[in-house]
């Protein structure tokens, strides 16, 4: 292969879960500059994410999805399929911690209410990862063109974070299903497909601003203690992820499959001391 292609993802059909949220917002952009045709999906609306992309020139579409009901996600893709033919990459970005299932001085591990937990589990794991794959690699298999699904695993799959301790167990779930699902899809239908995920150290977004930052400015200690743990000393802007996720839907990383690639600013490689 030509160098110049090797890290090509021009004419990609891209769909995203999540397409709404701030991390999926950066790497739609990031993609759709590199010559993919980006597919957003979400339950929150998409309208202004999309004109952002078609304003800059990308080839993009949008629709309702609800990841964790799985006729809304097979909908979507009867209707991927009729108008793309498939898609190339699936990138499930649905996800997040909750606030009810973090343990704090209010609320013990022991008071904690089952049914945030299960939410968080639900979401990360059902709807972040598990459901779309089972629809949409059904789709690859049956296209024959191969594929790339991307999951997004965290940090706290490699060690659990204190405090969030449903998003942990969900996220750390999220790493071993990437490895299952590319074994599985390797070896029984298609090894043209790949299955990989992010482990995003820390970018304050929605879901981890209550945590580490506090309202009137400034840093929480735990924001504090996440930036004296990252070697690069700074939190992770969206940007930081385009090229990791260019790489693995590239031919660059056409033997690369089953692993959860750190973008952590050394977070993971630290011991502390
Ligand atoms: N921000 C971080 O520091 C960080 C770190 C590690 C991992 N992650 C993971 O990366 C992914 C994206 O995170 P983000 O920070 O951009 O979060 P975000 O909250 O900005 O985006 C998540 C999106 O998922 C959507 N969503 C929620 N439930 C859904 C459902 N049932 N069906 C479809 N969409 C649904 C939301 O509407 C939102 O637009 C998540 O899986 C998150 O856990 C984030």
């Amino acid at each position: 292969m030509k160098q110049d292609k090797l890290f090509s993802i021009e004419g990609q059909v891209v769909l995203m879960t999540g397409g709404a949220g701030v991390l999926a917002s950066a790497i739609s952009r990031g993609l759709g500059e590199a010559g993919a045709t980006i597919i957003l999906t979400d339950i929150a609306p998409l309208e202004e994410r999309l004109s952002q992309l078609t304003q800059a020139g990308i080839k993009a579409e949008g629709y309702y999805m609800d990841a964790m009901d799985k006729k809304s996600v097979e909908e979507v893709a009867k209707r991927v399929k009729e108008e793309f033919g498939g898609i190339d990459a699936l990138l499930n970005a649905a996800g997040g911690n909750m606030k009810g299932a973090t343990t704090s001085s209010e609320v013990s591990f022991f008071d904690l209410p089952l049914e945030p937990l299960q939410k968080v589990v639900m979401l990360n794991l059902f709807g972040g990862a598990i459901i779309p794959s089972q629809v949409f690699a059904r789709l690859m298999i049956e296209s024959g063109r191969g594929g790339n699904i991307i999951n997004f695993s965290s940090m706290n799959a490699f060690r659990p974070l204190t405090r969030i301790v449903g998003y942990s167990a969900a996220k750390a779930a999220v790493s071993n299903f990437t490895q299952w699902l590319a074994v599985h899809l390797a070896k029984e239908y298609d090894p043209k497909i790949r299955v990989n995920a992010l482990a995003p150290g820390f970018f304050i977004t929605n879901q981890n601003r209550f945590l580490l930052t506090k309202e009137e400015g400034g840093l929480t200690p735990r924001g504090e203690a996440v930036i004296n743990h990252t070697p690069l000393g700074r939190f992770g802007v969206p940007e930081d992820l385009i090229g990791t996720v260019i790489w693995l839907l590239s031919p660059a990383s056409s033997f690369v499959t089953g692993v959860v690639v750190p973008v952590d600013g050394g977070f993971n490689a630290f011991s502390g001391v």
